[in-house]
């Protein structure tokens, strides 16, 4: 089980939920789950509109693969440098920023920014 604390201006206090390990749920879908007032258009990491912050609690973490679609819209829009892309990919060390629709909750405990 992973915490995902979602928090935002827009959210009268922070949320946290439990994800199950092995769901394979999108952040998108767990925010939309719970009534998190998240934007979102395509569902599918074209248009941007679910750009996240994600600040992983744990000391090792996992959800660290963006999808080629992730790194070409949050590059585009100026969110995450060539280096932090591969910093991920090299090092281990997450991105700040996220498409809610592309990645995958793991067994890890978050706190998502709006
Ligand atoms: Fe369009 Fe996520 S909803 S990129």
């Amino acid at each position: 089980m992973a915490d995902v604390t979602f928090t935002s201006p827009k959210m009268a206090k922070d949320l946290t939920v439990y994800a199950t390990a092995g769901d394979c749920h999108t952040l998108l879908s767990v925010a939309k789950a719970h009534k998190v007032p998240i934007e979102f258009e395509c569902e599918n990491g074209e248009c941007g509109s679910c750009s996240i912050q994600v600040v992983v609690m744990a000391d090792i973490p996992m959800a660290i693969h963006l999808t080629e679609k992730e790194k070409t819209v949050l590059r585009l829009s100026g969110k995450i440098s060539k280096e932090q892309i591969e910093d991920a990919e090299v090092r281990d060390m997450p991105p700040p920023w996220r498409l809610a629709c592309q990645y995958i909750v793991r067994d890890e405990d978050i706190l998502v920014r709006l």
